[in-house]
C-alpha cells in the first residue's frame, strides 16, 4: 500500500505491507516556509506540497525498490485538513491509481493517527523475531479493538473509544485550542525555537525548569466530563510572563523561561491525565452497555459514532462486553516524553497497557496513511481502480 499525506504542512509518502513492514518512507516538511507567519499559510503550503509531491512519492517507491506497478493499492488522506493542501495529495493519488490501475483508499487523517498504533504493535512483533507482543493469537494486530485513544495534535484534541475501523465513540474534545497548538503558542510567547514546531522546544526547556515556581490552575475543575480546554491556561501563562518574566539580557530570564515552561507542561498534563482517568471509566461503562458516557457534563461530551455512515467495523464486537486493555496516545504531542510518563502511570493504575507509536509515526507521516489504508482495504472500504481505458471511456 502506498500512503500519501498532505493535509497540513508535511508532504509525506510511504509503502507498507499488510504484515506491517515499512518498505520505504519519505517526507518533506515546510516549517521554514511558515515560520514568519506564526502558523501554516494555506496558499504557500499548497504550493510547497505541489512542488514536493512527485519527488516524495518517487523517493518512497525507490526506497522500497518498487515501481507504482508493483503496488496493490494507494491510500490518501482526504480530510480533515486544509482543502488546498489535501487536493495536492488526492490528485497525486488519483494519478497513480489511474496509471497503475490501483484501487484508491480514502483515509481520515485522525483515523490514520489512531490506527498506526496497531502497525507499531506489528513492527515490535517483527523486530523481536516473532516472539514479542504486537500480534494476538488470531493474527490480529495489538492493540486489539476496543481501545481508548487520546489524540493530541496541533489541530485536534480528542478522547475516543476505538471499537473498530470507522467505529468510534467520542468521549470528549477540546472546547478551544488543541494541546499542540497551545504548546506552539506558549513556545512563541516564551521566545523559543519554533522549527519545526514549538512543542519539542517547550518540552526541552521544561526539562530544565521547576514546575512549582509559578502556580497555574488546572483547567475545567468544575466540569466533570471528558472535554478539554487550554485557552484559560494559555492566558494564565501570558499573565505570568507579563508579571514575572525578567527582561531580555537579565541573567534570571533563561531560568524563568524554563520554570514557566515546566509549570505549563505540568498543569496541561494534569488536565490530560484527569480527563483520561475519567474517560477510562466512561469507556468501560459504555463497553459494558452502561450509560455513564456523557452523563456527567456538557452536551458536547455526549457520545457519537461514525460506524453506520462510514461502513466501517472490523471490530469483531458482537454485543458482548469486550474488555478494554490498552490506552493509545497518538498525534504529534504523543512524542512528548513527559506526557508519556505521566499517562503511563494513569494507564498502569487502571490496569491498562500504554501504547505510543514511535515519535516519527506520531507527527504527520505517510506510514500512518498507508497503514490505515491497509486496515480499510481489508474491510473492502476502497474505490475500485480507475484504469486508463475506463477513464478514457468515462471522460
Ligand atoms: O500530528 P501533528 O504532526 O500535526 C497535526 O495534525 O496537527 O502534530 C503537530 C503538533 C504541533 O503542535 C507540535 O508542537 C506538537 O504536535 N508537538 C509536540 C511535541 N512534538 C510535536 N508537543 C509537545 N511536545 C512535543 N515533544
Ligand atoms: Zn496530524
Amino acid at each position: 500500500m502506498l500512503g500519501i499525506e498532505s493535509s497540513c504542512d508535511d508532504t509525506a509518502a510511504a509503502v507498507v505491507t499488510s504484515d506491517g513492514r515499512v518498505l520505504g518512507e519519505a517526507i518533506a516538511g515546510q516549517a521554514a516556509i511558515h515560520a514568519p507567519y506564526g502558523g501554516v499559510h494555506p496558499a504557500l503550503a499548497s504550493q510547497a506540497h505541489a512542488a514536493a509531491i512527485d519527488r516524495v512519492v518517487a523517493d518512497a517507491l525507490s526506497r522500497a525498490g518498487l515501481s507504482q506497478h508493483d503496488l496493490s493499492a494507494v491510500a490518501v488522506t482526504v480530510g480533515p485538513g486544509l482543502s488546498l493542501c489535501l487536493d495536492v495529495g488526492v490528485r497525486k493519488a488519483r494519478a497513480v491509481s489511474r496509471a497503475a490501475a490501483l484501487p484508491l483508499v480514502p483515509v481520515h487523517h485522525m483515523e490514520a493517527h489512531t490506527l498506526v498504533a496497531r502497525l507499531a504493535g506489528l513492527a515490535a512483533h517483527a523486530a523481536s523475531g516473532g516472539d514479542g507482543g504486537g500480534v494476538l493469537r488470531d493474527g490480529e494486530p495489538a492493540p486489539a479493538f476496543p481501545f481508548l485513544c487520546l489524540l493530541v495534535s496541533g489541530g485536534h484534541n480528542l478522547l475516543v473509544v476505538v471499537r473498530g475501523v470507522g467505529d468510534y465513540l467520542q468521549l470528549g474534545s477540546t472546547l478551544d485550542d488543541a494541546l499542540g497548538e497551545a504548546y506552539d503558542k506558549v513556545a512563541r510567547m516564551l521566545g523559543l525555537e519554533l522549527n519545526p514546531h514549538g512543542g519539542a522546544a517547550l518540552e526541552a526547556a521544561a526539562r530544565l525548569g521547576d514546575a512549582s515556581r509559578y502556580a497555574l490552575s488546572v483547567p475545567m475543575q468544575k466540569h466533570a466530563n471528558c472535554d478539554f480546554s487550554f485557552a484559560g491556561l494559555k492566558t494564565g501563562v501570558r499573565l505570568c510572563i507579563e508579571s514575572e518574566l525578567p527582561p531580555e539580557g537579565d541573567p534570571g530570564r533563561q531560568q524563568a523561561v524554563a520554570d514557566i515552561a515546566a509549570s505549563f507542561q505540568s498543569v496541561a498534563t494534569q488536565h490530560l491525565c484527569q480527563r483520561v482517568r475519567r474517560g477510562i471509566g466512561w469507556a468501560r461503562d459504555s463497553l459494558q452497555g452502561g450509560s455513564s458516557a456523557g452523563s456527567g457534563g456538557s452536551s458536547n461530551s455526549s457520545s457519537s459514532s461514525s460506524s453506520s455512515s462510514d461502513g466501517g467495523s472490523g471490530s469483531g464486537l458482537d454485543g458482548s462486553a469486550a474488555a478494554l486493555r490498552h490506552l493509545v496516545v497518538a498525534g504529534g504531542v504523543a512524542s512528548n516524553q513527559y506526557i508519556r510518563q505521566q499517562l503511563a502511570q494513569v494507564a498502569e493504575a487502571a490496569g491498562l497497557q500504554l501504547v505510543v507509536p514511535p515519535a516519527r509515526w506520531c507527527t504527520d507521516n505517510g506510514v500512518m496513511v498507508a497503514w490505515a489504508g491497509i486496515e480499510r482495504y481489508r474491510l473492502g472500504l476502497y474505490q475500485p481502480p480507475l484504469g486508463p481505458l475506463q477513464l478514457a471511456a468515462g471522460e
